[in-house]
């Protein structure tokens, strides 16, 4: 079956860059001129996606109205004469059709998917999270979707990670049976760094199998008190198989403020109009900084 639709989860509370995000998703922090969420949007596009819904909470109107006609907004636009602006502004309520579901408490990223169970139904279907960017020359998610073409089967995007950093992602440990191919024996969410059996890093792309809901229905909560998405594949492995895809391309940690600063450069410094002035600034950011340094 085909993988058609796809869900993104967007209800969390952003606490790493409050106060910004006190009355702001975190998905609508721009990486130079864009929310980070309309990457993500755009990735699941040109993966062939035809249906998205993404799943809010509290405070996330403004995706909402991100990717809606702005009437008003428009038509000052287009009075003005700013057509390429108003392309831009167009483009947003374009791009696919995008349906929304409230996650009423935040009970963790397994309870968000559960909650969009309906919207669902019984077909494998896509999960992009907002916290990482990858950009790659096929999108990152067009990757997972080729191998599940093959496979018919559940497939976690992944990348290898510093041994430091295993603490903050579900972690798969399997046998490579392909290239950039394994299959998936145990996983593990946030497992500190003695107790990681590997540093291949879910990466948030997933293709799943929809018996999933069934389980995230009866999955108790893990680390950190939510219901974990990584507990309930680890369930669904003992049932169906499992893959991870070590996916080719550059993976942006936007989800914490070193990982947004860093992209936000590297963006800015591809981008035509602003690449040359950047570089002269970092010039004289550097040279003050020298003379500076005891
Ligand atoms: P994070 O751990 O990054 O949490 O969630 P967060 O709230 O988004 O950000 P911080 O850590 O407070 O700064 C990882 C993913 O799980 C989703 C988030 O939306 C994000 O995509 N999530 C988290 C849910 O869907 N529901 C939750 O209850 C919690």
């Amino acid at each position: 079956m085909k993988v058609k639709k796809a869900i993104i989860p967007a209800p969390g509370l952003g606490t790493r860059f409050l106060p910004a995000t006190k009355a702001m998703p975190k998905e609508m922090l721009p990486i130079v001129d864009k929310p980070t969420i309309q990457y993500i949007v755009e990735e699941a596009v040109e993966s062939g996606i035809e249906d998205i819904i993404i799943v809010t909470g509290k405070g996330k109107r403004a995706i909402e109205d991100h990717f809606d006609n702005s009437f008003e907004l428009e038509q000052n636009l287009m009075e003005k004469g700013k057509y390429e602006l108003l392309n831009e502004v167009q483009k947003s309520s374009k791009l696919v059709d995008i349906h929304y579901i409230r996650q009423k408490e935040p009970r963790g990223l397994g309870h968000a998917i559960w909650c969009a169970r309906k919207f669902i139904g019984d077909e494998p279907f896509a999960v992009l999270l907002g916290d990482d960017i990858v950009s790659a020359d096929t999108p990152c998610l067009k990757q997972l979707i080729n191998q599940y073409e093959r496979y018919n089967a559940t497939i976690l995007g992944v990348q290898a990670v510093p041994d430091k950093d295993v603490y903050r992602y579900g972690i798969v440990e399997g046998k490579r049976i392909g290239e950039r191919f394994y299959t998936v024996n145990s996983l593990i969410e946030k497992p500190n760094r003695e107790e990681a059996p590997s540093n291949l890093a879910i990466l948030g792309r997933y293709i799943l199998s929809p018996k999933i809901f069934g389980i995230l229905g009866l999955q108790e909560p893990g680390a950190g008190g939510e219901i974990q998405l990584t507990d309930a594949i680890a369930t669904l492995n003992e049932y169906e198989a499992v893959y991870a895809y070590d996916f080719e391309g550059t993976r942006y940690d936007v989800g914490e403020k070193m990982g947004f600063i860093k992209t936000t450069l590297e963006f800015a410094l591809k981008h035509k109009d602003l690449r040359s002035q950047l570089l002269d600034y970092f010039s004289t950011v550097l040279e003050k900084e020298l003379i500076n340094r005891p």
